[in-house]
């Protein structure tokens, strides 16, 4: 049987503050090039509306790392999936992510991130559970803080399913 989904964050609510967001990250860089590290697959529908609403230069490259399992709760363990295609020394970069849920995954990425040097790395998150956090992680950008609920669409999947949802929902079971 098909899951329930009810919605938390609407279409419209989603588009509203993902512009609002590119414009300050466009005058906040002002003069600058801004190279977006997109973090797969969760952060991809984020990455692309919000690159769509940044008025300066923008370049991209794309990360893969998982926690094993397809549990709802992340393992703690990090694995890099997929690296980086180019270099970041020198370079503007912000990481747009999906969901900092424990922060085990951030608390991994940047350190070994700013070991290569770029200019300058912040982070940008769709949205934020900060009910959860076991690793302190210092996020710049957030759209949307959530509680402490599984939550699907926008990019954000359960066991692979729903990413392509239009907006943030809760699967109920029932
Ligand atoms: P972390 O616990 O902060 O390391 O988050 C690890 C990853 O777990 C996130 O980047 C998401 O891909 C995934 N995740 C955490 N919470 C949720 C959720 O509520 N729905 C879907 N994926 C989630
Ligand atoms: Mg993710």
């Amino acid at each position: 049987m098909a899951d329930k989904i009810k919605v938390l964050i609407s279409e419209e609510e989603l588009n509203k503050k993902i512009k609002a967001m590119g414009e300050q990250i466009s005058k906040d860089y002002e003069g600058k090039t801004i190279h977006l590290i997109c973090v797969l697959k969760g952060g991809v529908f984020f990455t692309t509306e919000l690159a769509k609403r940044i008025t300066i230069p923008v370049t991209f490259d794309f990360m893969s790392c998982s926690s094993y399992g397809s549990d709802t709760k992340s393992s703690g363990i990090v694995k890099i999936v997929k690296d980086l295609d180019e270099s970041i020394e020198g370079r503007d970069v912000l990481v747009v992510e999906d969901i900092i849920d424990s922060g085990r995954t951030l608390s991994y990425l940047l350190p070994m991130l700013e070991q290569r040097k770029p200019a300058s790395l912040k982070l940008c998150t769709l949205l934020d559970k900060p009910d959860r956090r076991v690793c302190d992680v210092p996020v710049d950008y957030t759209a949307f803080e959530v509680p402490d609920v599984f939550v699907v669409g926008y990019g954000l999947d359960f066991d692979q399913k729903y990413r392509n949802l239009p907006y943030i929902g809760v699967v109920e079971n029932d």
